[in-house]
């Protein structure tokens, strides 16, 4: 199993849950983020130096997948919210070690 991470712009969680939904995955969790890129945002001066300090507002949406799922994944999050603009975003893979489902127990892959 793997944690597949993204964050992405608000605008386009509408086309990743649709995405997701088409894959057949039966769940994600959705936060409210704050972060900064590369391009670090709008710049302003102190004392002479310009200083890169906005924070751009973000969603970051995990899912948890079986390994075969990790792929199909990732390429559908990359189609349903690429714009080629620069802030679009990145994509976190990591290992999850057990997932239990809290209601009957069950473990694995069949808790997912
Ligand atoms: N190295 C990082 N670690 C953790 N979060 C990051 C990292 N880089 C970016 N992020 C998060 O992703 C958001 C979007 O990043 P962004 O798409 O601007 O990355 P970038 O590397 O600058 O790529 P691009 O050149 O396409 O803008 C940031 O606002 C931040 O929340
Ligand atoms: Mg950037």
């Amino acid at each position: 199993m793997k944690k597949v991470e993204c964050i992405i712009r608000p605008s386009r969680i509408e086309e990743l849950i649709v995405a997701v939904e088409k894959l057949g995955i039966n769940g994600l969790n959705i936060t409210q983020i704050a972060g900064y890129g590369k391009q670090k945002g709008a710049t302003n001066i102190y004392r002479g130096v310009e200083y890169e300090v906005k924070l751009k507002e973000k969603l970051k949406v995990e899912i948890v997948v079986e390994e075969d799922k990790v792929e199909p994944l990732v390429d559908a999050i990359l189609e349903a919210v690429r714009t080629d603009e620069v802030g679009d975003g990145k994509i976190f893979i990591y290992p999850i070690e057990e997932t239990i489902r809290i209601r009957t127990g069950e473990k694995g892959v069949k808790a997912i």
